[in-house]
């Protein structure tokens, strides 16, 4: 049975259902009023129940399973809204208008081309390198594009020679073929630049504003797909600036154009990914904002927390993970032993969600649907529900552990041709756009972050010179 397009939202709408009715018993959420500061939190290891600050941005509710941007539930913002919609909503508070979403996609698509940045780049051993610090290297050149120096240079001073995309047209870039096409390998002129003007300006004079941004946005989608590319022995894809941001991103990721299906349910993964409340890596970011630093250094900080395999570099594992059992043979055999040897089972638990992570809901049915033509897909999909069956069965009850947004995600980056080494680079491409929301927001009313460590050590010792120090350890 082929699918139709609008049975994507009805999937979607239908897992919202569901969600509603399993956690309706739980209590609803205090209304939630601004904060009188100081205000006092029980605060557990790691800042587990700190309140850090207000938002408006997002809200997570771990026993309800809900996840709302500004004020829509994510059932209803993945059913309804493209990503590019989402990415502005998070930005700018509101879902933007016919007009508002064609300017803002043009800038996206003007800031897709960092070629400059990518020639630089391609000078690194990319293919050797960890795709997520191939990544952060990648937006710490991009904070570049626009000078090589950070100096302020007036406008009318801006010359070509101290601008690291000078010469982007010195970028081999591959161009793949549309139906009997021939694939071209041309230096290409400017293709489409940003026009200088006030948005260049702010650019170069303030990495901290929306302008910066937007080109993080649409400019680290491109680094990571070129680094796909060459990690896969490829040159990198030239964007496509007639496609969506999905459709293109898929399209400099795999070298295909998208079905119109593969294209929203792409949509629908990033939008899933791009916010979530005070995540390791968007606590990162707002620190390193916090000090004055930049979007660029924010962004970056957010790429190193995301890769620790207890954040978003999960993706990548729960995938090698069911390769593994799907090998072994028996799943609840494979359980045992891991959990006999203390181990985490990646994909499950979450720090705030003590019900089934909402974004899973949605996942693990796209992932069903995209898997019916792709056998690989299929097979490790029969292995994950079998050991969601066991750990559920386990841990469900007993310490509300459940599938979290990692345990469907690679399935479906599976069957749409993404490599396993680039799932958590993925999670990065979408979740640039919460990470810059919120830190936009807390720059606002900003307060440089300093929590304590509670002190246990000593007090009183007296200082040995070292002669004396190695006498005594010979003597002990
Ligand atoms: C993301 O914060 C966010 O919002 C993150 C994220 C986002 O969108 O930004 O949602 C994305 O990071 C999702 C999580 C991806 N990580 C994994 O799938 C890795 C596996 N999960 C675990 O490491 C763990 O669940 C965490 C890190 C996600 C949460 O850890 P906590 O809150 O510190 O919980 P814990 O380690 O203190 O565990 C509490 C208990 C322990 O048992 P006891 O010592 O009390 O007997 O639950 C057990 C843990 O052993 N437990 C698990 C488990 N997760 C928790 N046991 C086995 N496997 C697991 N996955």
């Amino acid at each position: 049975m082929t699918l139709k397009m609008e049975d994507i939202a009805r999937i979607v709408k239908r897992a919202g259902t569901q969600a509603a009715d399993d956690t309706g018993n739980e209590p609803e959420p205090e209304m939630i009023q601004p904060i009188n500061w100081p205000v006092t939190s029980t605060v557990g290891p790691g800042l587990e129940g700190a309140i850090a600050c207000e938002s408006k941005v997002g809200y997570v509710n771990g026993s309800k399973g809900w996840l709302v941007y500004r004020g829509y539930d994510v059932f209803e913002l993945s059913a309804n809204a493209n990503y590019e919609e989402v990415c502005y909503l998070l930005l700018h508070g509101e879902l933007p208008t016919e007009a508002q979403l064609y300017a803002f996609n043009k800038k996206l698509s003007n800031y897709r081309y960092v070629n400059g940045t990518l020639r630089v780049l391609m000078g690194f051993p990319v293919e050797k390198m960890n795709p997520m610090a191939a990544l952060r290297l990648g937006t710490n050149l991009l904070r570049q594009e626009f000078s090589y120096m950070d100096i302020d240079i007036p406008n009318d001073e801006m010359s070509y020679d101290k601008i690291i995309a000078m010469d982007d047209d010195s970028f081999a870039m591959e161009t793949a073929p549309c139906g009997d096409e021939r694939a071209t390998y041309e230096f290409r002129q400017h293709v489409s630049r940003p026009t200088r003007g006030a948005a260049w300006g702010d650019q170069l004079h303030d990495a901290t504003g929306i302008e910066a941004a937007y080109h993080m946005i649409a400019g680290v989608p491109t680094l990571a797909a070129a680094i796909s590319r060459v990690r896969q022995g490829h040159m990198p894809i030239e964007p496509d600036p007639h496609l969506s941001f999905s459709a293109n991103f898929l399209y400099m990721l795999t070298g295909y154009r998208p079905s119109d299906f593969e294209e929203r349910i792409m949509d629908i993964c990033l939008t899933l990914h791009a916010d979530h409340g005070m995540n390791a890596s968007t606590f990162a970011a707002m620190v390193v904002a916090s000090t004055l630093s930049d979007v660029y250094f924010s962004v970056g900080s957010g790429i190193a927390a995301l890769n620790g395999p207890l954040h978003g570099g999960a993706n990548q594992r729960v995938l090698q993970m069911l390769e593994e059992i799907r090998e072994f043979g028996d799943v609840a055999q494979w359980l045992d032993d891991r959990l006999m040897a203390k181990e985490k089972i990646m994909g499950f638990g979450h720090r705030v969600y003590k019900a089934y992570d909402p974004r899973a809901r949605v996942l693990a049915p796209l992932a069903d649907v995209l898997s019916t033509n792709h056998e690989g897909g299929r097979s490790l999909l029969r292995v994950a529900r079998q050991l969601e069956k066991e750990m559920i069965h386990r841990f469900g009850e007993s310490k509300k552990i459940f599938p979290n947004v990692d345990f469907y995600s690679g399935i479906v980056y599976t069957c749409l041709g993404i490599p396993k080494d680039m799932f958590t680079a993925v999670f990065a491409v979408a979740r640039v756009s919460g990470w810059t929301a919120r830190v936009l927001e807390y720059l606002k009313n900003n307060r440089i972050f300093r929590p304590r460590a509670m002190y246990t050590g000593e007090f009183g010792k007296e200082y040995i010179p070292i002669a004396e120090r190695q006498r005594r350890d010979t003597i002990q």
